[in-house]
């Protein structure tokens, strides 16, 4: 999730998260995890944002085969849909 700078601050995060979240909660799904980039949680604490809607850090490890070259290296947040 990006919403750009000039927006910030005024609950967009926050709308699209929560919508999200309940959306998958209405689907039925165990679980809800998002990958954060190290440069996100460098610059932003992404981690901290997404803690404040219960999403927990879990030790899985996350491995991608990407076929464009691109470099991936992201730590993975899951939240309980029991939450
Ligand atoms: C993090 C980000 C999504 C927040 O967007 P936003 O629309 O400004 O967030 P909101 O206004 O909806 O904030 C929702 C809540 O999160 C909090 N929050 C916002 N940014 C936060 C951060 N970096 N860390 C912790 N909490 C944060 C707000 O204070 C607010 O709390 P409140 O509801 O208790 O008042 C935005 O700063 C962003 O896009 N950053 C760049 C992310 C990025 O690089 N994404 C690429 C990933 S590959």
């Amino acid at each position: 999730m990006y919403v750009l700078p000039n927006f910030r601050g005024q609950g967009i995060a926050r709308a699209l998260l929560q919508s999200a979240i309940d959306w998958c909660r209405l689907q039925g799904c165990s679980a809800v995890a998002v990958t954060v980039a190290r440069k996100g949680e460098v610059r932003y604490g992404l981690s901290q944002f997404y803690a404040r809607f219960g999403f927990r850090q879990t030790d899985r490890i996350s491995l991608v085969l990407r076929f464009d070259g691109a470099v991936m290296n992201r730590a993975q947040l899951a939240i309980a849909s029991s939450q």
